[in-house]
């Protein structure tokens, strides 16, 4: 059945000029002015580490104007001129309807929990300088997708991952329960449920416009997808041993280390023994100190509080201690090189992969 005609958001002339702005100042930011500041730190000579380089290149224009840049045009990409809050809360009653009328069809398809409590740390941070975050008003996951668009240099390349990702999946799945955890809009869960027809793909995330997005999204693709409003840190809807494979897309670096800690005994808890865990983040930081100064700069000005204790953790020890076997963890995609900076900034992916325990070793 052809899914009946839902009015769409979209982007007219000031926000359609306003990301041509924001995508060619950051191609200048992430190739031009990022090589300047490479060349600069290069003079600076050796230091104790990216805080020593900091304060060294502090008073260097080209570093202010890096800086500046990374900060302001994110916050003007959401509440600027043509911004995409505005965009977004002018056309409320088209998303709030579009949203309603794939409710309507399949509600099985959609598990929302209005008592889901937020974590503090979820609730009172503004990711990714989203202001008020992505889970309170209906249009938050229209914003976060359409945000995606201009998140990396390429418009495609945040979808292309998702995609490649799930090829890859396709040839080292343990079978066809998947659940992905911080689904999204749900680029991993869509991408999964195309190269694995004959999977069981359920995705779950904290924010209920998301998934309504997310589930929206799935039945205009003509995908049979489940989305459930969970906590990653307990999983509690999802019984014991009841998944074959748990992915999680740029999803651990959001989290403190506690809260991760919890994430990984959940996603224990739910794999059967054998089960495969399959994360895709932000850990393996490429260039030595540089690169951990541009990684470290950017959390700092991308409201990404907890991205820099994730590279303090030592993963392997936190896979074992949450019951799993055989860490694996590489850069992605395969081939990476870690000894040097790449030609242009971007956020390196690091693939962590791990495998359940059996029996009753298991927590
Ligand atoms: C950066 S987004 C990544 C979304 C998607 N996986 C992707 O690859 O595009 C992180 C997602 O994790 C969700 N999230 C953050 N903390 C969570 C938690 N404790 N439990 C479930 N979802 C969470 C956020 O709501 C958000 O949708």
């Amino acid at each position: 059945m052809s899914p009946p005609a839902a009015p769409a958001p979209s982007l007219d002339l000031r926000e359609d000029v306003q990301r041509e702005l924001v995508l060619a100042t950051r191609r200048y930011w992430a190739g031009p002015l990022y090589r300047r500041v490479v060349a600069g730190a290069r003079r600076v000579g050796p230091v104790s580490g990216p805080d020593e380089l900091e304060r060294a290149l502090a008073r260097m224009p080209a570093y202010q104007a890096f800086g500046w840049l990374e900060q302001h045009l994110q916050t003007f990409k959401y509440t600027g001129p043509g911004g995409l809050m505005p965009a977004a809360e002018r056309q409320r009653q088209v998303i709030e309807a579009m949203l309603a009328a794939s409710e309507g069809r399949h509600p099985e398809r959609l598990v929302l929990d209005p008592a889901m409590r937020l974590p503090d740390y979820y609730r009172d941070t503004d990711f990714h300088l989203v202001p008020g975050g992505i889970h309170s008003r209906s249009w938050d996951g229209v914003v976060y997708e359409w945000a995606a668009g201009t998140a990396t240099m390429m418009q495609n390349e945040s979808t292309d991952v998702h995609d490649s990702l799930a090829r890859y999946l396709a040839t080292v799945t343990p079978g066809r329960r998947i659940l992905d955890v911080g689904c999204g809009f749900g680029p991993t869960v869509r991408a999964l449920a195309r190269a694995l027809p004959e999977a069981t793909v359920t995705g779950c995330d904290l924010s209920a416009p998301v998934l309504r997005l997310a589930h929206h999204r799935a039945l205009a693709e003509a995908l049979t997808l489940r989305f459930v409003q969970a906590n990653g840190e307990d999983l509690g809807p999802f019984p014991d041993r009841s998944v074959d494979l748990v992915t999680a897309t740029m999803f651990i670096h959001e989290l403190p280390p506690p809260a991760l800690r919890a994430m990984l005994r959940a996603a224990r808890r739910v794999l059967r023994p054998g089960g495969r865990l399959v994360v895709l983040d932000f850990y393996l930081v490429p260039g030595g100190t540089l690169g951990r100064f541009f990684h470290l700069g950017h959390a700092r000005r991308n409201g990404e509080p907890f991205m820099p204790a994730l590279l303090e953790l030592d993963l392997p020890a936190e896979l074992r201690a949450a019951g799993f076997s055989a860490p694996q963890i590489s850069p992605y995609p395969p081939g990476q090189p870690l000894d040097r900076l790449p030609e242009s900034w971007r956020l390196p992916w690091t693939l962590i992969e791990a495998e359940a325990l059996g029996g009753s070793d298991a927590a």
